[in-house]
């Protein structure tokens, strides 16, 4: 042990990218557990930027084991892209292993996902239309076709066959697509057979090896507790469990050998696609904190809806999760607004007052914020890598934010870098005890 789960605890792109990498800098492994390529971490290293989609953002630490494990749908076409990209800026991409029981995107699901959104019209979810939902959909219909199967032609046209064969009707309109036809598919595979083959493997024994051996092992999930298609603000979800308990299930461990939940927030709100988000700010402020904080989709480049920080769903999501910790990215965005709004309550469009995160659907999209105003400060935070460093006004936002949720934070982001990190008193008493020593080491 331990065994480290960190996941995104609002509507993802909270910036797990970055926290992964400064927890695999100490890791011996590291696990993706769900979601695909409709996930995007940006990693600042020195000059720089690495964006990934599907390889763990542990691959660049040397040492340490990079799993994309079995929960995942994988798009190998994304991932053999990836792995050469990797390889061109000289990364090491020897510690990646990939489960040979996870999920293929195939071209057909890509489709579906375009077709499927065409269809809804105005009620579109506003998918990455990477082809995710439709993987899952043929998983849970035992249609789907695994990492396992590129190793033998002939059972993979054979599943193929039979995944084709049910989409047909739905897909009339593509059917002089060369992305259909079973040969071409069929060699196409093959091909990223071929290429991954060094890398495929029984990933479930691995991270089981770790453990028992006291490692290291930090799960790692995609999107966040709002996406969740059990416990998020369904239809506008994504199609997996991005929820700790999944970490469980996505890379083959018991919930005993979890020994810490981090989840990542941004000090604000943001959302792509459609869907409820009862914080949403429009006008000048909304543009401002966009442009401030990047907020632009690292997969698709869509331009995120931002809001207030909203505590109702945030101490829903730390209960889902059973949070242990909070790291708190992008402080530094907030600087120079006076007065900065939390939400601590929503209100319906009859007045009924809601301290709990509403289970029921319309109950969510009509609901709006009612919130406390903290004061604000002026101060550049970049250079704060001590709590000590911090305004008093940045200070008394994160307690009220710890003190609400009933979390300690053991991380602050100030800045994209790496090192733009404080590490908290509270990160030293964790199981993963010494992150921020050696984080400053
Ligand atoms: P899908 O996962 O592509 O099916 O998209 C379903 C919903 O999840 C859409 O609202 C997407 O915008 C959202 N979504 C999927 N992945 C991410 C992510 O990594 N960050 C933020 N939103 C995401």
């Amino acid at each position: 042990m331990p065994g480290i789960v960190l996941v995104g605890a609002q509507w993802g792109d909270e910036g797990k990218g970055k926290v992964t990498d400064l927890l695999a800098e100490r890791a011996d492994a590291v696990v993706r557990f769900q979601g695909g390529n409709n996930a995007g971490h940006t990693i600042v290293r020195g000059r720089q930027t690495f964006k990934l989609h599907l390889i763990p953002s542990g691959i660049l630490h040397k040492d340490t084991l990079c799993v994309i494990g079995n929960g995942v749908v994988i798009d190998p076409r994304v991932l053999t892209d990836e792995l050469e990209e990797l390889r061109r800026r000289r990364v090491d991409t020897a510690s990646l292993r990939i489960s040979a029981n996870a999920h293929l995107i195939m071209p057909y699901h890509l489709m579906l996902d375009h077709a499927g959104e065409a269809k809804l019209g105005k009620l579109q979810i506003g998918t990455t239309r990477r082809g995710i939902g439709p993987c899952y959909a043929d998983k849970a219909a035992r249609l789907g076709i695994r990492v396992q199967d590129l190793l033998d032609e002939k059972i993979l046209k054979k599943k193929i066959v039979a995944a084709l064969e049910p989409k047909r009707l739905s897909l009339r309109p593509f059917a002089k697509d060369p992305q259909l036809d079973l040969q071409t598919i069929t060699e196409e595979y093959v091909t990223y057979g071929h290429r991954l083959a060094p890398y495929i493997a029984d990933t479930v024994r691995l991270v089981h090896e770790r453990l028992d051996a006291g490692q290291t092992v930090v799960f790692e999930g995609a999107q966040g507790a709002l996406l969740d298609i059990d416990h998020g603000t369904y239809p506008f979800v994504t199609s997996s469990n991005p929820v700790a308990g999944a970490a469980c299930v996505g890379a083959g461990v018991g919930p005993k050998d979890i020994d810490e939940v981090w989840g990542v927030i941004k000090a604000y709100g943001t959302r792509v696609g459609a869907g409820p988000f009862p914080t949403e700010l429009d006008g000048a402020l909304a543009d401002e904190i966009r442009e401030r904080g990047g907020e632009y989709g690292t997969t698709t480049g869509r331009a995120r809806r931002v809001g207030w920080l909203d505590l109702v769903a945030l101490r829903y999501a730390a209960r889902i999760n059973s949070l242990t910790a909070l790291a708190i990215m992008k402080l530094d965005v907030l600087s120079g607004i006076e007065r900065i709004c939390v939400c601590t309550r929503y209100r319906g469009p009859e007045g009924a007052e809601f301290d709990y995160f509403p289970y029921h659907q319309t109950v969510l999209h009509h609901a709006g914020g009612e919130y406390v105003n903290l004061p604000g400060w002026i101060e550049d935070l970049s250079d704060c890598r001590d709590e000590a460093d911090l305004p008093a006004a940045a200070r008394d936002y994160l307690q009220f934010v710890s003190d609400f949720v009933g979390v300690p934070i053991a991380l602050v982001g100030v800045g994209p870098g790496g090192d733009q990190v404080i590490w908290t008193q509270a990160s030293a008493g964790m199981a993963g005890s010494g992150w921020a020593a050696s984080a400053t080491a």
